[in-house]
């Protein structure tokens, strides 16, 4: 088959290099020219593992092809995704500014045949028969086009397995003839098929994010609840999530959920139920716990530091990728600057997109993080990337002033850090007073 995925972000260009490695004929529409230049050399604009080897794999075998321009594409193309982003407004709504310009902008060049427009960005319920509604404005009298909804569920960091081993393939579509093509394009992918109409689709997406996030937003309460009570979360959560009907996955609490979806995505649901008369109760107090998360942690850090240098590892809304949209680091590191304090941080990959936020006379980067813990009173780890759980904490006595960590992630075993020689605090688990 032939398709076109308008947008390269994390579920454009990751679907686009997947269905093009799957041996189909893959355009990908961009709208800034040095950005499609980049991609066409290989370049994939973002950290996620694996997606740079399958980009070059697939730009050699000449399956993928990136560009500007509409009108071959897709009028070459049996489905067009949409893949493009639908950020927070002010107010907490999706903006589809960008979903409504790229459907106006694509219905003039539909062949006279069959194709399927098919949208995988996150859009509030209704949104796919405005979608519809537009391309029915523009296309040419002779082109039949069908509209689906084909919402993505990858991870970032995991966002190449997630999409070959989905736990469900949802396309929500009116067209029979439409959901036909669907099936074929994702035969070779694991994963229940769920086939409904676009109402549902649309609201799966946000009803798995809104319990997801409502699970770590729960495991959050119950930490504020055991540090309080000198109770130990871990312990806790584990024992609640034995019971097979709770389970202890996606429960691990922290210094509060970020990244592009759960922040966001909370938001517009919220937003969407007040619009269908629904007080979204649930919704708001997640929201509410997240904030709280991030907030607890940094006065934590600050009635406990002895002075205002410190050091923070890990920057990223969660390991492995270097996105730190709504990363709780961007909050904390915005909240002990103004405080006073002087802030030496590292992370292994997205340092320089934090730099586009607190430049180097804000905050001092460093590409090592011994060489960050020099001299400092208290380190701070927010992000639980692999190399910071095995770290010689020898090593990082020996450089730091005072022996204080405060971890945001739970990375280290509690018992173990009681005989460390750091005070260690950490979330929903006793604080350890060394000094
Ligand atoms: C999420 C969904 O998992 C994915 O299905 C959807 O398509 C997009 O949004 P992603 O944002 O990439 O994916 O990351 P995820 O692994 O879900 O983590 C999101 C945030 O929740 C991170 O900040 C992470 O640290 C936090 N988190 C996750 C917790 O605090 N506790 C947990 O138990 C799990």
């Amino acid at each position: 088959m032939t398709i076109t995925v308008i947008g390269h972000g994390y579920v454009g260009l990751v679907s686009a290099c997947v269905f093009a490695d799957f041996g189909n004929n893959v355009y990908v529409i961009g709208h800034t020219s040095q950005k499609i230049e980049k991609l066409r050399n290989g370049d994939p604009l973002i950290y996620e593992p694996g997606l740079k080897e399958l980009l070059e794999k697939n730009l050699l075998a000449k399956r993928i092809l990136f560009t500007t321009e509409y009108e071959k594409a897709i009028s070459s193309s049996d489905i067009v995704f949409i893949a493009v982003g639908t950020p927070s407004k002010a107010n907490g709504d999706a903006d589809l500014g960008t979903v409504f310009q790229v459907a106006e902008k694509l219905a003039p060049h539909l062949k006279k045949g069959f194709t399927v427009v098919s949208c995988k960005s996150t859009v509030p319920v209704g949104t796919n028969r405005k979608i519809e509604g537009i391309i029915n404005q523009y296309k040419p009298k002779n082109a039949e086009v069908a509209i689906a909804s084909c919402p993505e569920f990858l991870r970032e960091g995991t966002a190449i397995y997630d999409t070959l081993n989905a736990d469900r393939v949802v396309i929500g579509s009116d067209s029979h003839k439409a959901i036909n093509f669907l099936l074929k394009l994702h035969k070779p992918m694991n994963g229940k098929r769920v086939i409904t109409n676009l109402a549902s689709a649309e609201l799966i997406k946000y009803a798995s994010n809104a319990v997801l996030a409502t699970k770590i937003s729960f495991a959050n309460l119950i930490s504020f609840y055991c540090e309080k009570a000198g109770a130990d979360v871990e312990n806790v959560l584990d024992a609640v999530g034995m019971d097979k009907r709770i389970g202890r996955i996606f429960m691990d609490p922290g210094v509060g959920y970020g990244g592009a979806c759960f922040p966001k995505d909370v938001k517009a649901i919220i937003n969407i139920g007040k619009n269908l008369g629904i007080d979204p109760l649930l919704f708001d107090a997640v929201e509410k716990i997240n904030y709280e998360a991030k907030l607890n942690f940094a006065v934590k850090i600050m009635a406990n530091t002895k002075t205002k240098k410190v050091a923070i590892w890990g920057l990223s809304f969660k390991p492995n990728t270097d996105d730190i949209r709504e990363a709780p680091s961007l909050f904390i590191i915005g909240k002990l600057l103004d405080m006073g304090f002087k802030i030496n941080v590292y992370d292994p990959v997205a340092e320089s997109n934090v730099k586009k936020v607190f430049d180097e006379t804000k905050i001092k980067y460093f590409t090592d993080p011994y060489k960050a813990v020099d001299e400092v009173s208290a380190l701070i780890i927010l992000t639980e990337w692999n190399e910071f759980k095995q770290i010689d904490l020898e090593e990082v006595k020996k450089r730091m002033k005072d022996l204080i960590i405060f971890d945001g992630r739970n990375i280290y075993d509690h018992e173990m850090m009681k005989s460390s020689g750091f005070s260690y605090y950490s979330i929903g688990r006793p604080p350890i007073k060394n000094i």
